[in-house]
């Protein structure tokens, strides 16, 4: 049941939460038990009172003896003085004939209703409630007769009293049974909230073993003492610090190796400057600026990197920015930024695609992948050799190939390539050893792989990417009406 006063968004303790369900019930049964105990009390507190009541029309009755027809009364002082010894309630009494001549007691008492439907026995004791005086009154009565007497000169005696009696005993009843209630509900409630506090307390005991952590502490929560409600949730916890354990190793190792492959620039770049420094010949010197100034350039090329390879790592670049795009047309563009760059290095790029290479991708990493590719391609291929672009597609596949007569890759080395700041050569040429772990981090990221295997032409290299192929949905299945339609311009059969 959620508090009015708290706004739907607003976070609710479980142990208030149980505890209004709970008790929220129980103030609607009380008043319900309330009326059942008042109804049940009433009917238990008349019986007794009634057969007293009976009893004295019963002795009445055998006071009036009918003699040929006529009454006889023989009703003692005494006797009317026990019926009036009521201390409580007020007793009335009268015998009558049907046609209201009274033969003795009070003459106001109401007569009893006539006989509706069913016709009263002579002999049988009945009982009323009726209202006299503005009292509430229970009357017994019945009615004296002979056999073959005409119902009109029956004898009726009544005996009728108040109902104090039995309001009291009923009020007695219902009090007896409902003040205890004001003890044992409220003590229904502590005990509640007793075993509630104390069913709850695996759930504080487990906040605290998680809020007494150690900051840097991931590993997993013991589920031995946890109950077995709690248990999936501590397994999906420890599932998620599982996870968050490997993130964090590999960001520290990926922290270190930066680290590491940052200071060879910067040192190198150290040198240059001190060299600088001594430097008097203003040739000599500006050769020495134009030195630093390309160290820079490549250390702020790591740094590019390392952001990328970041990026693309901590899933940055989420699934679901990933669009519907053509793979041959994205490699056409990147490769028209590389020709100027492999024409200075008098080297043939070239690009061929087939039309349609749809896939579903990140447009931004995607070109990333290529540039790293093409890069890597002309970097390990000597001047007047041949770089080629090709983008590929079948039914299922999407394929993007670097084809290069360069200087080629052993079959031991094309896994090791990928791996972050590993090299070849590290003395031969120059790069940070981290493009091919960009390019398989973003091919992953794509459902697909990269490998780098020796060219099959014989000289050079080949890499290549694999990726999914992107149909258009296909179109919903034809409804009801698209069949009538059918059959209504197919010509009627048989004619
Ligand atoms: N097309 C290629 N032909 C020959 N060797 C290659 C080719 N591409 C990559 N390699 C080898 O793989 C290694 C790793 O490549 P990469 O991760 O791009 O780092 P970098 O280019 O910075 O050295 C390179 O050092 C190089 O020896
Ligand atoms: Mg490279």
């Amino acid at each position: 049941m959620s508090n009015p006063l708290q706004g739907g968004d607003t976070e609710r303790s479980l142990f208030g939460e149980i505890l209004d369900w709970m008790l929220a019930p129980l103030l609607f049964v009380w008043p319900l038990s309330i009326a059942f105990t008042h109804y049940f009390a009433n009917n238990v507190a008349n019986y007794p009172y009634d057969q007293a009541l009976r009893e004295h029309v019963a002795a009445i009755t055998r006071q009036v003896k009918l003699v040929g027809g006529k009454p006889v009364l023989n009703l003692p002082a005494s006797a009317r003085a026990l019926l009036r010894a009521d201390e409580t309630d007020n007793v009335y009494f009268h015998v009558v004939t049907q046609d209201g001549k009274l033969l003795a007691g009070d003459k106001e008492l109401p007569m009893p209703p006539s006989s509706g439907d069913e016709a009263p026995l002579a002999g049988e004791i009945y009982l009323r409630d009726t209202e006299f005086n503005g009292q509430d009154l229970r009357i017994a009565y019945t009615y004296l007769a002979e056999p073959q007497m005409s119902r009109e000169r029956w004898i009726v005696v009544e005996v009728a009293e108040t109902t104090e009696k039995r309001t009291q005993l009923a009020n007695k009843i219902v009090a007896s049974v409902i003040l205890p209630q004001f003890i044992i509900i409220p003590l229904a409630v502590m005990l509640v909230w007793f075993g509630l506090s104390r069913g709850l307390r695996p759930l504080t005991r487990l906040r605290q073993t998680i809020e007494t952590r150690d900051p840097g502490d991931l590993s997993p929560i013991a589920t031995r003492r946890v109950p077995e409600e709690l248990e999936p949730l501590v397994e999906a916890f420890n599932e998620m610090l599982e996870r968050m354990k490997k993130n964090v190793e590999a960001q520290q190792r990926f922290v270190a190796d930066a680290a590491h492959q940052m200071r060879t620039p910067l040192t190198g770049l150290k040198t240059q400057a001190q060299f600088a420094i001594r430097e008097t010949d203003p040739d000599a010197l500006r050769h020495a600026l134009r030195q630093i100034a390309s160290g820079v350039d490549r250390a702020g090329r790591l740094v590019n990197q390392l952001l990328t390879l970041a990026r693309t790592e901590g899933g940055e670049v989420a699934q679901q920015q990933h669009e519907v795009l053509d793979l041959s047309q994205l490699v056409r563009d990147t490769v028209e930024d590389w020709v100027m760059i492999a024409i200075d290095k008098g080297i043939d790029l070239g690009f061929e695609a087939e039309k349609g290479a749809m896939i579903t991708g990140n447009a931004f990493l995607l070109r990333e992948l290529a540039k790293n590719l093409i890069d890597n391609a002309l970097r390990y291929t000597p001047s007047g050799g041949h770089v080629t672009c090709r983008v590929l597609h079948d039914q299922q596949h999407v394929v993007f190939e670097v084809d290069d007569d360069g200087v080629g890759i052993s079959e031991e080395q094309s896994e090791l390539v990928f791996e972050r700041f590993y090299r070849v050569d590290d003395a031969a040429s120059e790069g940070s050893g981290l493009g091919l772990a960009i390019v398989q981090e973003i091919a992953v990221q794509h459902d697909s792989s990269a490998t780098l295997k020796p060219n099959p032409q014989g000289r050079g290299a080949l890499a290549r990417v694999v990726f999914v192929a992107w149909h258009p949905p296909p179109p919903p299945p034809p409804t009801p009406d698209d069949f009538s339609e059918l059959y209504r311009q197919s010509p009627p059969i048989g004619s």
